[in-house]
């Protein structure tokens, strides 16, 4: 094992990815953020100096941390925000997974201004243990993006009567595109030193691409051109036995790698087509001065990468036989099973089931707000979760009581915490009450996904519900899915359920949320405390203390 340390200094700067300048947050000047490349078992130190002008914190997607909680980077959960002017180091060691992650900003939307990038972690038998080997390994990184400030748009989105989520202006594969200038009268737009994403692949060979949903609102479906079977291996980082597709669907903060075989005759370059999908959006319409879809250039080429590529005239769009399947707002697992390998089962039955009702809804006060059962969820930037659950459990004054329900939980308060004592199995029923698919993102662990569907969900007669949600799934119900699909994204569609199972192994504090921002920075969003009796003998570092000590204002600035 190796220890691959970085430094960062997170900067605001104006920038053109596609020709369009917008004020952007970037990690060293670079858009997307750099590459973290690293083996199982290694050890990953990135040194962050803020040099924004608001307060920030990197979280690590994916990642479990497990022993290391406070790395998590999550602002108000596990650390207190990296105010402007301060620094923070993250180490943490990743152990016990491989595969396809990223990192991006975990404080309001930053991501949005492209605070994001990919981090992929070599398993160790990677390559001669798979069921098919490939020549070379890349990341696509599919991103939604907005020409306007993203904090800007946030002000919008809670301000009083407004009902929907701001719609991208573009999308960008690898942070490149190219617009149309004359489109764009009302924006300064120059597209020299912009082009298309271009990848050079030999022929008559496999390829691994990594897809990375790093965008904050949209769905994307990936296809290529003429390439009509790529065989997924991975998803969010756990291997799968191959599974032919002809195009993948991935929800924000979803992660697919594909195999594309070389071994097209006619032509020589292929369109590689990401687009938006828009029957997610509330309103369907992307801005006519806009395009839904991104385009990169895959080139059967032994030469290596070129740097800059111009767009060649005439790239065949030939039968794109790929249109004819639904763009819909679902998981891929609503279409087929897939199933890892070497085998994952999911424990038999669980030890709580936690059924949870997610919505938007227009409040009181006709602000939109994102709620879970009666919460709706606020970061406390001055008082992470984590440091007040430390601090309790030493002083003996927790608030956790050993039914593993803050007692708080289920009533109209803003937080939401469900704590689990020892190893205990999880289920969680999400049930969404509206219209809009939500995919969820779980800190620190993965779930199985053991059945989603349309509706209520069916077990929930039989789950012998108290109406502020305990209970445990009668075993004659539980759904039985054979070696089941383990990740950290999944989606409850409109109106529908999905049900995940997760073994709460890993102590410390982890927030569970809606991986669309406008959604989870409403506040749909919740939190699980895993092992709350290990985390007695823990103390934070002194380098988390610190964090929570500038002076007032600053930490505000964030907020
Ligand atoms: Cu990818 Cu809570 O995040
Ligand atoms: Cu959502």
């Amino acid at each position: 094992p190796q220890v691959r340390e970085y430094h960062w200094t997170i900067l605001e700067k104006e920038g053109n990815p596609d020709g369009i300048f917008k004020p952007m947050m970037t990690i060293n000047g670079q858009f997307p953020g750099p590459l973290i490349e690293v083996n199982e078992g290694d050890t990953i130190v990135v040194n962050v100096v803020n040099r924004a002008s608001n307060a920030t914190a990197i979280h690590w997607h994916g990642i479990f941390q497990n022993g290391t909680a406070w790395m998590d980077g999550t602002a108000g959960i596990t650390q207190c925000p990296i105010a402007p002017g301060q620094s923070f180091k993250y180490e943490f060691t990743v152990k016990g997974q491989s595969g396809t992650y990223f990192y991006h900003g975990h404080q309001g939307v930053q991501t949005l201004d492209g605070l994001v990038g990919p981090l992929v972690i070599h398993g160790r038998e990677e390559r001669t243990a798979r069921p098919l080997s490939y020549v070379s390994d890349r990341v696509v990184m599919l991103q939604d993006w907005y020409y306007d400030s993203a904090e800007g748009l946030m002000v919008e989105v809670l301000s009083p009567g407004n009902e929907d989520s701001p719609i991208p202006n573009a999308a960008l594969i690898n942070g490149l595109n190219q617009a149309e200038c004359s489109l764009h009268a009302g924006r300064r737009c120059d597209i020299e030193g912009t082009f298309l994403p271009t990848m050079n692949l030999a022929p008559g060979a496999s390829h691994r691409l990594r897809f990375i949903n790093l965008g904050g609102f949209a769905w994307f479906q990936v296809s290529v051109d003429e390439h009509l079977i790529i065989p997924v291996i991975e998803v969010d980082g756990t291997p799968v036995e191959a599974s032919p597709e002809s195009d993948l669907i991935l929800s924000p903060g979803q992660r697919y790698s594909a195999i594309v075989t070389t071994d097209q005759t006619e032509h020589e370059s292929f369109w590689l087509r990401a687009r938006m999908i828009k029957t997610c959006f509330a309103e369907p319409i992307i801005p006519e001065n806009g395009s839904d879809e991104a385009r990169a250039i895959i080139r059967y080429s032994a030469e290596p990468q070129a740097q800059n590529v111009t767009v060649p005239q005439a790239l065949p769009t030939t039968n794109n036989t790929n249109t004819d399947y639904p763009m819909v707002c679902k998981d891929m697992t609503s279409r087929k099973q897939y199933h890892p390998s070497p085998p994952l089962p999911a424990p038999e039955v669980a030890d709580h089931s936690w059924y949870l009702r997610v919505n938007l809804a227009i409040g009181d006060w006709r602000l939109q707000r994102g709620v879970m059962n009666s919460s709706s969820f606020r970061p406390n930037l001055k008082e992470p979760t984590l440091h007040r659950l430390l601090d309790g459990l030493a002083s003996s004054n927790e608030s956790f009581t050993a039914e593993g329900v803050n007692a708080a939980a289920f009533d109209a308060k803003e937080e939401l915490v469900v704590a689990h004592r020892g190893v205990e199995t999880v289920d969680v029923i999400l049930q969404n009450m509206d219209e809009n698919s939500h995919p969820f993102h779980l800190h620190g662990h993965q779930f199985w996904v053991l059945g989603a569907g349309h509706g209520y969900f069916p077990g929930y007669a039989a789950l012998g519900l108290q109406p502020e949600g305990r209970g445990l799934l009668d075993p004659a119900n539980r759904t039985v899915v054979e070696n089941p699909v383990r990740r950290d994204v999944a989606t409850a569609e409109g109106f529908g359920w999905v049900l995940l199972r997760f073994v709460a192994d890993n102590p410390g504090v982890w927030l569970f949320h809606c991986h669309m921002v406008w959604h989870s920075e409403a506040g749909m969003a919740m939190q699980f405390v895993s092992r709350l009796d290990d985390l007695r003998a823990w103390t934070l570092p002194e380098e988390s203390r610190r964090l929570c000590q500038p002076p007032e204002e600053e930490l505000r600035r964030g907020a």
